[in-house]
């Protein structure tokens, strides 16, 4: 079974490139920001590309800590498997606390682009802060592969904004079908007031309607700081919802299911939501509590392919714990980028920024998948069931939906 959240084991390899993220900053500082990604730390090896510094924006704090710690474990997993190279270069790579929302995580990128001249940006989970530093980094001309954040908004084609992810429309919707078949009756839906909590709640309840369902009611819970869930549950008991859809992350979809089922709904309401609220640790943390919750998403560790296979075996041996969403879409980041130097035979930000459009299809452990028009990736979205399997859960693949 997984480690818990707290105290995971990380990597030798996290651990160095954590040390050399450190060391970077600190040569940054000594030299007054002026390293150009050209020649920040390079050595003249990895095909004489030089070496491409890497802005690697995650949270290290607030309630999606947990998911920047898998993005990193993804992304350095990709970087050992090739040689510490990314395209042929050398890579240098400087890790930023994007923190909880905006107010930490704006400043965090903007320092990657203005003081440590950073090549491209990988990372950001909240959609909020994503929002706020998208004008910064398409001014900057900055390639930014978005490993998590779903905001609909930040991907309109611009040649500098790319998605590894999703979009939290696109995952609540896809579920929206599904539940209008398996429910009678009304739904209740609940999120976390920011973008990707209405975002999602809108994709769902905008499927769920087209295909006949009928909606209970809404509540939106102030995000990072609700604790106690019980109000809002009891609005739900008393609408006379046959079922609920929610989008909860990180600490919080931790505290929302425990307290749906200490709350006695867990067998009179059944629990539907974006795969974020039982993906990785979280689901370790809820326990039993998330038995029988059904989600959409576009990874589950389950899935039963000798590529996904193959992936979650090197995951567990470099970190001993299965891998997550989050995990995966910064290995694919880390792909991308590394398919694309190889395509623009350099490290310059507008030639890489060039080459993105030229990648194909990225061979994930998710499935292979492609970019489209608006630079979000085309894929499959997996139902899965939450299932307790020899004493473990796990989000068992039901079936594809689309
Ligand atoms: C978002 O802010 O877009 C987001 C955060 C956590 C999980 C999924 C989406």
């Amino acid at each position: 079974m997984r480690n818990t959240v707290p105290g995971r084991r990380r990597s030798t390899a996290t651990a160095s490139l954590a040390a050399l993220s450190a060391l970077t900053l600190s040569l940054a500082a000594c030299s007054g920001g002026s390293l150009s990604a050209a020649d920040a730390g390079g050595d003249g090896e990895g095909d004489g590309l030089g070496t491409v510094k890497v802005g690697l924006a995650i949270p290290a704090s607030g309630v999606y800590q947990p998911l920047g710690d898998d993005m990193q474990q993804g992304f350095d997993l990709y970087l050992d498997q090739h040689d510490g190279k990314l395209g042929g270069a050398d890579v240098e790579v400087v890790v930023a606390d994007e923190g909880e929302g905006p107010d930490t995580g704006v400043p965090a990128v903007n320092k990657l682009i203005t003081q440590d001249q950073v090549g491209a940006i990988v990372g950001l989970v909240n959609s909020a802060t994503a929002l706020g530093v998208k004008d910064a980094v398409e001014q900057a001309q900055i390639p930014l592969l978005i490993a998590n954040a779903g905001a609909d908004q930040l991907t309109d084609g611009s040649d500098y904004i790319w998605r590894t992810s999703f979009t939290n429309g696109a995952v609540g919707a896809a579920l929206g079908p599904a539940v209008a078949e398996a429910v009678d009756g009304p739904v209740y839906v609940m999120a976390a007031d920011y973008a990707a909590g209405h975002e999602s709640a809108a994709g769902f309840i905008e499927a769920f309607t087209a295909a006949g369902g009928e909606i209970a009611g809404e509540s939106y819970t102030p995000f990072g700081s609700t604790s106690d869930w019980q109000p809002y549950l009891s609005q739900v008991q008393s609408s006379g919802a046959s079922a609920l859809y929610v989008f909860y992350a990180g600490a919080e979809a931790v505290n929302f299911v425990t307290q749906y089922d200490a709350f006695g709904l867990h067998d009179e309401v059944p629990l539907y939501g974006a795969g974020f609220l039982t993906e990785g640790g979280v689901l370790d943390a809820q326990g039993d509590a998330a038995v029988g919750v059904h989600t959409s998403l576009h990874y589950s560790d389950q899935i039963d392919t000798p590529e996904n296979a193959e992936f979650v075996a090197a995951y567990r041996d470099a970190y001993d714990e299965a891998p997550t969403v989050y995990a995966v879409q910064a290995y694919d980041a880390a792909q991308v980028l590394d398919l694309a130097i190889a395509e623009a035979g350099s490290i310059d930000s507008t030639a890489i920024a060039e080459a993105l459009g030229s990648v194909g299809e990225i061979a994930s452990p998710r499935g292979g998948w492609t970019f489209d028009d608006l630079h979000n990736p085309s894929q499959t979205y997996f139902l899965r069931e939450v299932q307790d399997v020899d004493g473990a859960t796990v989000n068992a693949v039901q079936g594809d939906l689309g």
